[in-house]
């Protein structure tokens, strides 16, 4: 039987954190060998809030390095840049056309995010999801990873797909494939490290709120040092008054490859004094072989872009057919 496909992305905006390594990266290595594997540097959408265009294309390819310093393996998955394939473009306006407004106003991040930008929000930050959606969509997968926070994007994906085969699709052949979320419950949703109810995010303008995965062992020291505790003593999850106890025990217990059972008994007695230094350790050596990964696939610009460009050329043929039907679907002439 085929192997199910398994689409996911992140954007190359800044240094990628904790959140993205525990939340989704992680969780895509762990499985990759079950299944037909995606994954893509999703370029187009580090475009919807300002950045920084000298910056773009160094950070799209540290984020395709990272995606393999951390195990991604391309026996078993590609990877590729989004905007390398002008097909998500296209599908996003087809999508569009059949995505209502409101739909798009009432998520989670848009609202959010639009907050920070005050009135300079454009339209592609409003249009983010259904870009998203096309990313998924164009591969037929049957699997999206990701953290928590993109949930909401999944279901939106899932509506669109509904619509679409509603109106377009005949019967018994739908157009496009219906994808499920996956989310694992362990670092779905990874907090700030200067406040637990807050998720980590590249947009902090606190750098001490994240763990950058090619942060050097000075700096998470630093962080960890400094990070928000409580005046409690002894260390236990699901408290609710104590989200930066639950937060950095479940960072230790991922970092360290625990299960919750075993730290919530090694970490009972323990006060902040004595599980910092562990957590930092841990820390630092579960980054070690990444960042030592990453330095030799940086220093080595031609093979990256081989693997880019293999990816596109793969990716490119799945997501140009899925593009011809549904193109076919909506009614277009044939390309001549
Ligand atoms: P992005 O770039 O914000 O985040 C990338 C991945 O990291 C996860 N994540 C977290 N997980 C746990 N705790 C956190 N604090 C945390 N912060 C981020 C996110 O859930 C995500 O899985 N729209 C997406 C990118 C995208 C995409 C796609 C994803 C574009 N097209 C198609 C899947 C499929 C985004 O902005 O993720």
């Amino acid at each position: 039987m085929a192997k199910q496909r398994v689409l996911s992305g992140i954007q190359p905006t800044g240094n990628l954190h904790l959140g993205n390594y525990l939340g989704a990266i992680r969780n895509w290595v762990a499985t990759q060998e079950q299944y037909d594997n995606y994954f893509c540097v999703v370029d187009l959408h580090a475009i919807t809030v300002p950045y920084e265009p000298g910056a773009l294309a160094a950070n799209t390819y540290e984020v395709a390095a990272l995606y393999l310093a951390c195990g991604i393996d391309l026996a078993y998955s590609t990877i590729f840049v989004q905007s390398h394939i002008p097909a998500h473009t296209e599908l996003a306006w087809l999508l569009n056309c059949i995505t209502p407004l409101n739909w798009l106003e009432r998520m989670i991040q848009f609202k959010e995010k639009a907050v920070k930008q005050g009135e300079n929000v454009s339209v592609g930050l409003l249009d983010y999801p259904v870009l998203m959606a096309a990313d998924i969509l164009l591969y037929d997968a049957d699997l999206v990873p990701v953290g928590e926070d993109q949930k909401q994007h999944v279901e939106l994906t899932r509506d669109i797909v509904l619509r679409i085969n509603d109106q377009f699709g005949k019967k018994g052949k739908p157009v496009l494939k219906l994808p499920e979320p996956l989310i694992r419950r362990e670092g779905a949703r990874v907090m700030s490290l200067t406040d637990g109810t807050k998720k980590m995010s590249k947009s902090d303008p606190s750098e001490l709120s994240r763990i950058s995965l090619l942060d050097p062992p000075e700096a998470i020291a630093k962080k960890i040092k400094r990070c928000k505790t409580d005046p409690e003593r002894g260390l236990e999850f699901d408290n609710p008054d104590r989200p930066e106890c639950h937060n950095l025990l479940t960072l230790y217990m991922l970092l360290a490859d625990k299960t919750q059972v075993a730290v919530a008994a090694e970490c009972q007695d323990m006060g902040w004094g004595q599980f910092k230094p562990l957590l930092t350790e841990t820390a630092i050596a579960a980054l070690e072989p990444l960042q030592a990964k990453y330095r030799e696939l940086r220093a080595d610009p031609d093979y990256l872009e081989s693997i880019l460009r293999e990816g596109r050329d793969k990716a490119a043929a799945s997501a140009e057919s899925v593009l011809a039907r549904v193109k076919n679907a909506l009614g277009f002439s044939k390309a001549l």
